[in-house]
């Protein structure tokens, strides 16, 4: 894939955008051969729009493309695949009065992001593309790392399970911490049960037992990696790593099992985002916590019903083994708990109820804590990276009820699962943590401009953001003492009632 974006060149064909309310005044300063063309084309400066205005004796003066201001990240990122070949800039001096400050920037990663292909697999030759010369101004930095983390998501969720495993996504994982630097421990196998991580074997002990480390292990692991100081603010983020859940023994229907290679988006997220702040250099102490695993059909498996007490020491009761996302992320959140991070991320691929209520697109956020929540939804907002917030409803926790364990897996009631999943994991995150629960879909069902069908990450944007804000906010307070007694309390979590709360 040839660099979309690139430094210089020596012939570059201008591009101009257009928003409609600027079509009129652009016109009025055109001579009469551009606006006569431009009016037989019907070009009225809509989304996605173009039009080509040729020069007298052969070849393309300028391009210009339509857009949306409130969705520029969008606007250009079919340009690659659809203009001819060749090399475009930003008509810097037309732009038009709805062009506001950081408008290229946004362009330039719609580009980026519009150029991406999963080509490991095919021997097709894709197009050539056109490629767009940095616009002026723009933090090429900022924009090269948020591509980067993106195409990193895609092509993690894209591999298929086959050459994704837990032994694959724990090396990802690994390649990442090395190259930045940071300390990575995996516990492999059944050093999971000697480390008391109970629920994540649990999940993972069915699937193969090849030699370990082999291309056929495929047994379960966890990732833990650490970066940064140790005094700075500490970020944890835990990401949902199933590289296929076939469902277990309650296994998945032939359409509901065809997409699961996709189950380890949420570690796919975190990946990228810990990509993107460890780029950064963002003054954080982070840690990235994965539980790599595959929901198998084996002799091993778990069983519906079958009781596991939990790292944490609560006994969980299986009540479907395709409710398997909740429990690996049990023992990882009680593991992240420890350490009282400052903040708590987790981002899953856990229901489908999450995806009946808002969607393929919209990310599902809960959180514990108003201010955390309010941070989130503002920066999803300023850097379109939408977010969609659902309640940690409490009185549906009595659905967890069991009648044999502290807790269940899964609520008997047809309705509100993706509450009733966030609600389960919130009974393992510890008391005083902000913590947001991101339950997402990890995939484009359809493709639109810059977002292929397949693979996608989900509001990484958004929280890198959120974490770039809040380091800049704690070390500014750490070097001003007085701000520094200010008192920041969060809302204490609530407990679900009843009787499991005995323990
Ligand atoms: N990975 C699935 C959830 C999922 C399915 C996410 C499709 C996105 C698209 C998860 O492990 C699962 O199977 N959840 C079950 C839970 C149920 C058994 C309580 C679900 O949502 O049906
Ligand atoms: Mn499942
Ligand atoms: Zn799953």
């Amino acid at each position: 894939m040839a660099p979309p974006l690139i430094a210089r060149a020596a012939r570059a064909t201008p591009l101009t955008p257009l928003s409609p309310p600027d079509l009129r005044s652009w016109l009025s300063k055109q001579k009469s051969r551009v606006k006569s063309w431009i009016a037989e084309n019907g070009f009225s400066a809509k989304p996605s729009e173009i039009c080509l205005i040729p020069r007298q004796g052969g070849g393309i003066e300028r391009v210009l493309a339509g857009y949306n201001p409130d969705d520029a990240h969008w606007a250009f990122a079919a340009l690659p695949g659809t203009l001819p070949p060749g090399t475009y800039r930003l008509d810097e001096n037309q732009r038009g009065e709805s062009a506001g400050a950081g408008l290229a920037a946004k362009f330039a990663l719609g580009w980026e992001l519009g150029a991406y292909r999963f080509t490991r697999y095919s021997k097709k030759k894709s197009k050539p593309l056109a490629s767009l010369v940095w616009p002026a101004g723009v933090d090429r930095a900022a924009i090269r790392r948020t591509v980067e983390a993106i195409f990193l998501v895609r092509d993690l969720i894209n591999t298929p399970a086959s050459d994704m495993g837990p032994v694959q996504l724990a090396e990802a994982a690994a390649a990442l911490a090395k190259r930045f630097g940071a300390r990575c421990e995996i516990i492999e196998g059944d050093a999971l049960l000697a480390r008391n991580y109970p629920l994540i074997h649990t999940v993972g002990r069915a699937s193969a037992k090849g030699p370990r480390g082999s291309a056929r292990d495929r047994q379960p692991r966890l990732v833990d990696i650490r970066w940064g100081p140790e005094g700075a603010l500490k970020v944890t983020l835990v990401g949902k790593g199933v590289c296929f859940d076939s469902g277990g023994l309650n296994l998945k229907t032939e359409a509901g099992m065809k997409m699961m290679k996709k189950d380890m988006g949420g570690a796919a997220h975190v990946l990228g985002l810990a990509l993107m702040i460890m780029d950064a250099k963002l003054d954080v102490r982070l840690r990235v916590l994965i539980p790599a695993v595959e929901n198998s059909v084996s002799a091993e498996s778990m069983r519906p019903l079958d009781v596991v007490k939990s790292r944490k020491g609560i006994t969980v009761e299986i009540g479907n083994t395709d409710a398997e996302g909740r429990l690996i992320l049990a023992d990882a959140l009680t593991e992240a708990s420890r350490e009282k991070p400052a903040v708590l991320l987790d981002c899953a691929t856990l229901t489908g109820a999450a995806r009946v209520a808002l969607g393929p697109d919209l990310p599902a956020l809960f959180c514990n804590d108003e201010s955390l929540a309010a941070d989130i939804l503002r920066v999803a907002a300023q850097e379109t990276d939408p977010v969609w917030r659902l309640p940690l409803w409490f009185p549906y926790g009595d659905g967890l009820e069991s009648g044999v364990a502290d807790i269940s897996s899964i609520s008997e009631s047809p309705y509100a699962g993706a509450i009733i999943a966030a609600l389960f994991l919130s009974e393992f995150v510890e008391k005083g943590i902000p913590w947001a629960h991101f339950d997402i879909m990890a995939w484009n069902v359809t493709a639109k401009p810059g977002r292929p069908k397949g693979g996608e990450a989900m509001g990484i944007r958004a929280l890198f953001a959120l974490i770039a804000e809040r380091a800049a906010a704690a070390s500014a307070k750490a070097a001003s003492p007085v701000k520094a007694q200010a008192k920041s309390g969060h809302a204490p979590t609530r407990r679900l009632r009843g009787k499991r709360r005995r323990r």
